[in-house]
């Protein structure tokens, strides 16, 4: 964690962790979200696509010129929140081993979403 701190972002609010999105910047200038998340009592109120904005500016100041993101092929609420931010969403057989489909998301940067 240390090593990509300044692309791991937190939404810290009085009554505690609101969310939270880490990820990293790859050599090929690729900024890949590893996990984003919402507490339950903030869904549905643009904190997820207000963390995606921030992580986005992180990352074009490291390179990226564009983003990636994985999730279960069964997670049908991350495959909607990334579609309505913009992202590209593909089902890639195998991708995680012989059997083992993902969704896979990829957009381009900059990310006017917000
Ligand atoms: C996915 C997640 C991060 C979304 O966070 P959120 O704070 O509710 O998202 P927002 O309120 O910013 O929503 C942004 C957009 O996505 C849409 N969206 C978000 N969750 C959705 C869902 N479950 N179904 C359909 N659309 C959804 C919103 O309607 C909104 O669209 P709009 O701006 O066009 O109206 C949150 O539901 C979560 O933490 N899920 C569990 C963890 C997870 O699955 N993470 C992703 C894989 S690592």
């Amino acid at each position: 964690m240390q090593e990509f701190g300044s692309t791991c972002l937190v939404a810290r609010a009085e009554d505690g962790i609101r969310g939270y999105i880490f990820g990293f910047v790859t050599p090929g200038g690729t900024g890949y979200v590893h996990l984003i998340a919402t507490r339950d009592d903030a869904r549905g109120t643009g904190l997820g696509r207000r963390l995606y904005t921030a992580f986005a500016e992180a990352a074009e100041r490291h390179g990226a010129r564009q983003l990636k993101a994985i999730t279960s092929i069964e997670n049908t609420g991350s495959i909607a929140f990334h579609r309505s931010l913009g992202f590209d969403a593909k089902i890639v057989d195998d991708y995680n081993g012989h059997g083992l489909a993902m969704a896979v998301f990829h957009r381009d940067l900059p990310l006017n979403i917000s």
